[in-house]
């Protein structure tokens, strides 16, 4: 059990016998511990009995009624609040022991997984920029899978790619004039935009092309094998080239879904909502659902000429989805907050289906997130997930041959710089997006976020390696049996309690869906480390005092290592 449970129970057991009040409400109030030397625990009192007229009093009979035990070692009234502090020796002890038994995966739940949450993220569009909102999607994305992984949820992710309308009628016809097959073979992602970018051109000019690009995608609509084939090309060598640019993030998605794959259930959701009587009928014949009454407008549904629209086919995956992964838990749109009406209007109309269906799901959530302003890369504007790895190694390598990194060109053997960069580059990238809020905007900045100081993940990076570099020229094994009594430092006491947050770090960064509560922990955490390294010197120490020390910064380090793999980060040894 983590030891903040333990010490919990240790205040809360007592203290319900005193207070006549039961345990489990006394659990819900009590605070998880700060980072202070004094009164890590704290409750306020008017919130466990409301009835007592004078809490102040109250506070002073309770802390006199209650026995220090194991783990606390005081009892102290402050106004309306008692504070507890616990027993650093026991506490760091029983911290350390929980790292050592759980060691990667240490913070992570141990309940069977049962229930089944499914994560759409990412989700580009073929042919299309891969713009800033989704390289958000996907950074936030693949730690929303990861922490609910953490937290005992069995998860899916899906990448529902924008693959499917007008549009690749319209690529089809701009390869036919404008394609290279040398160029689609080696770098389809870029090529199939150029296509897409000189056929749009075209087709302003000419609206000859327009009908060519509306009857090529009806052929793929009717199921034309050629039609078909030469799309499905397009999109399998654009899956492929996606692949292998994720694995620079540590991105793996369970599923490439995408809107094509919608298309045997659209007949089924018209003939569903006709038959629940949510369809209107307007004067044009294109289907709406009126969502006036819930102040969210009104959605379209069919089009005037029978084709389907991005809401159609988000339903249809719905339906999809209950197929393919029976009832699930959840589903988590990782998706910008400018989709957030369209997300509102999706779940209402899933509300309303599950009013009959009762098997509709309708646990749907939007994590959204703010803009990034400013992005791009050297090679301009428009920005392709590729040129963003690129950009911010490159940043990585001329910062490093510079000098400017802390001193991590001395650390750096010849043959492991390209690795390096690659790595620090996409850490960077990653860190610059979670270290605030995600539903705020940010400004995208290369010298910023690959800057070696300051809240980046080169400075989380450099901590690790640095940590890792103290086990290396310690000379001594590791000794998972330390006497950890022998750390009364109040440094070692800070980064124990430091430590000890994790678990219930990792619980409220998976409730909240903000990778930044747990990015900002992370940093508190090195910089805490950073603190007890400048005191608590392994080397020089007796044998005894420098094996327990180098426990505790083995643990420090493996409880960022596990941070770290849960933003994405895989982290590095050596720099
Ligand atoms: N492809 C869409 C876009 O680029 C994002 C898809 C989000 N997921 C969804 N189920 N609607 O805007």
């Amino acid at each position: 059990m983590a030891t903040t449970q333990l010490v919990r129970q240790a205040i809360a057991k007592p203290l319900s016998k005193i207070s006549n009040t039961s345990e489990q409400k006394i659990l819900g109030i009590l605070s998880t511990p700060k980072v202070a030397l004094k009164h890590q625990f704290g409750i306020p009192i008017p919130r466990l009995t409301a009835h007592e007229p004078n809490a102040v009093n109250y506070c002073k009979e309770l802390a006199g009624k209650f026995e220090p035990n194991q783990y606390i070692t005081k009892v102290t009234p402050v106004g309306n609040f008692l504070h507890f502090d616990v027993h650093p020796t026991t506490y760091i002890q029983t911290t350390l022991d929980q790292v050592s038994n759980e060691k990667g995966l240490y913070g992570t739940s141990t309940r069977e997984k049962e229930e089944t949450v499914l994560i759409d993220y990412s989700s580009p569009n073929i042919a299309k920029p891969f713009h800033a909102g989704h390289l958000r999607s996907t950074i936030l994305g693949n730690f929303i899978k990861r922490i609910h992984d953490a937290c005992g949820y069995k998860t899916i992710g899906i990448n529902y790619l924008g693959d499917w309308g007008k549009q690749y009628g319209l690529l089809a016809i701009g390869f036919k004039l404008f394609g290279d097959e040398n160029s689609l073979l080696k770098d389809p992602i870029h090529h199939l935009y150029e296509v897409y970018v000189k056929i749009n051109k075209l087709a302003k000019e000419d609206p000859e092309i327009d009908a060519q690009a509306n009857a090529y995608f009806k052929l793929m609509e009717q199921g034309d094998k050629e039609a078909l084939s030469q799309w499905k090309r397009f999109r399998e060598l654009s899956i492929d080239s996606y692949k292998h640019i994720y694995k620079r993030l540590n991105i793996n998605f369970d599923v490439y879904s995408g809107e094509s794959q919608t298309e045997p259930y659209i007949a089924q959701i018209y003939s569903m909502l006709e038959k629940y009587e949510l369809i209107k009928v307007s004067e044009d014949g294109a289907w709406t659902i009126d969502l006036e009454e819930y102040k969210l407008g009104k959605a379209i549904i069919k089009r005037a000429d029978g084709t389907s629209l991005y809401m159609t086919r988000d339903l249809a995956s719905l339906a999809l989805r209950r197929d393919m992964f029976g009832q699930f838990k959840k589903a988590i749109y990782v998706v910008g907050t400018e989709q957030e009406l369209y997300l509102k209007q999706l779940f209402k109309i899933s509300e309303l289906i599950s009013q009959h269906d009762k098997k509709w799901p309708t646990e749907l959530y939007h994590a959204n997130f703010g803009r990034v302003l400013g992005m791009s890369t050297r090679k301009g504007t428009v920005v392709f997930l590729q040129d963003i790895l690129d950009t911010a190694k490159e940043h990585m390598l001329e910062s490093i041959q510079a000098g400017n990194q802390l001193k991590l060109n001395d650390l750096l053997q010849e043959d492991r710089l390209d690795p390096v960069a690659e790595n620090l580059g996409s850490s960077a990238v990653i860190i610059q997006d979670m270290v605030a809020k995600r539903v705020k905007n940010y400004e995208f900045s290369w010298d910023r976020m690959t800057a070696a100081k300051g809240y980046t993940g080169v400075f989380l990076q450099y901590t690790h390696a640095r940590m890792c570099g103290i086990e290396r020229n310690a000379n001594i094994p590791i000794n998972m049996k330390a006497d950890t009594s022998l750390l009364h430092e109040k440094e070692a006491f800070e980064l124990a309690l430091t430590i000890s947050q994790f678990p219930d770090i990792v619980q409220s960064s998976c409730q909240s869906m903000d990778p930044c509560v747990l990015v900002q922990y992370l940093f508190r955490l090195a910089h805490v480390t950073g603190q007890a390294n400048s005191t608590l010197r392994v080397k020089g120490a007796d044998k005894d005092t420098a094996e327990a020390r180098l426990l505790l910064f083995w643990a420090a380090k493996t409880t960022l290592a596990n941070g770290l793999k849960l933003v994405g980060i895989d982290p590095l040894n050596r720099m």
